[in-house]
């Protein structure tokens, strides 16, 4: 627990506790603020400087090696390109402090996923539905190219679920929480031997429920799911088995839902969503390419009605 006001020493900057912004499983979030840079303005002169950070401070576990596994994420991101979609780290990663460890990341600022579905399932205002549809729709997109992004960079963040996910004010989603970052060739996080099932039971994929564990294309499933999701409470009333039509890849029946201006701009991503829902791993998409040559498929012009067959 931290105390508003209280300051936190990142290498060479002391962050001012401002506020919690959360907490679950493995801590709870506070937003720190380097009082010292300049209003409105995140500071990049080193990777490391930012003007606003997140500062989890980790739960205990006494026969987890938790901070192993973060501080293992930490590095991990921080040998990534800056400008990927998921909230850098900040030297120098996990710190102590007193008698706990705070892992430190760059803060991005922005309503969280969940917010955004929790919107849009409470807009029931009819006229605004196709609007909604296609803001969502829109939404879908970006992050099926953060999980193409993700794909292409070789890692892991095995927690991909709407809690974990902001929209800057851009519009662009980046992942926070890299507790669990990995590289795909990285050994799994194990607990007293065991490999740790991390993630989100909603968005889970089958691998990772019940073996063999996470594979490169684990992600992709779970951001698929959050877009089924973003989909299917956008879409309201008229879509209301939007989910059983996913499930059962039935694209042309759904997106005959969508208004006709819809349809065709996003038939590629309906079909994305479907495919990297698919149970088998090896079938989903497995690179930005696969991603993007799927989101630009058009949907099947229904020509002319096939004539009645003519009983002779
Ligand atoms: N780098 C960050 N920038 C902005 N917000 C963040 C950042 N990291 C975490 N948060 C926010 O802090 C809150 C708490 O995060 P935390 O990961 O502890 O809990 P959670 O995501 O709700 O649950 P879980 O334990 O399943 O991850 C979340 O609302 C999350 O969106
Ligand atoms: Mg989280």
């Amino acid at each position: 627990m931290l105390k508003m006001g209280e300051s936190i020493q990142v290498g060479d900057v002391h962050y001012t506790v401002q506020r919690e912004l959360g907490s679950g499983r493995f801590g709870s979030v506070w937003l720190g603020l380097d009082m010292t840079a300049p209003a409105n303005k995140v500071i990049r002169e080193h990777q490391a400087r930012y003007r606003a950070a997140a500062l989890k401070v980790l739960k205990r576990d006494s026969d987890f090696d938790f901070s192993e596994a973060v501080n293992h994420g930490l590095r991990c991101r921080s040998e990534l390109p800056p400008d990927l979609s998921i909230s850098n780290s900040l030297a120098p990663k996990l710190i102590s402090h007193g008698a706990v460890e705070i892992a430190c990341t760059e803060f991005i600022e922005g309503p969280m996923v969940r917010t955004i579905i929790g919107q849009l399932r409470r807009a029931q205002d009819s006229e605004l539905e196709d609007r909604r549809l296609e803001e969502a729709l829109l939404l879908g997109k970006r992050l099926m190219e953060m999980a193409g992004e993700l794909l292409d960079a070789g890692v892991i963040h095995s927690d991909m679920n709407p809690r974990n996910i902001v929209v800057t004010p851009a519009g662009k989603p980046k992942a926070v929480d890299i507790d669990f970052l990995r590289r795909v060739t990285d050994m799994p996080i194990k607990k007293n031997g065991v490999p740790v099932r991390i993630g989100s039971e909603r968005y889970i994929s089958p691998e990772v429920k019940d073996g063999p564990g996470y594979s490169r294309v684990s992600d992709l499933y779970a951001i698929s799911g959050i877009v089924r999701d973003l989909v299917n409470v956008a879409a309201g009333r008229s879509l209301r088995d939007a989910s059983l039509m996913f499930g059962r890849r039935d694209l042309q029946a759904l997106i005959s839902y969508f208004p006709s201006s819809l349809q065709e701009r996003f038939f590629g991503l309906i079909q994305c969503v479907v495919e990297g829902l698919n149970p088998i791993p090896e079938k989903r998409p497995q690179n930005s390419t696969e991603i993007r040559d799927l989101m630009h498929q058009e949907a099947l012009r229904t020509s002319e009605p096939a004539p009645a067959l003519k009983v002779s």
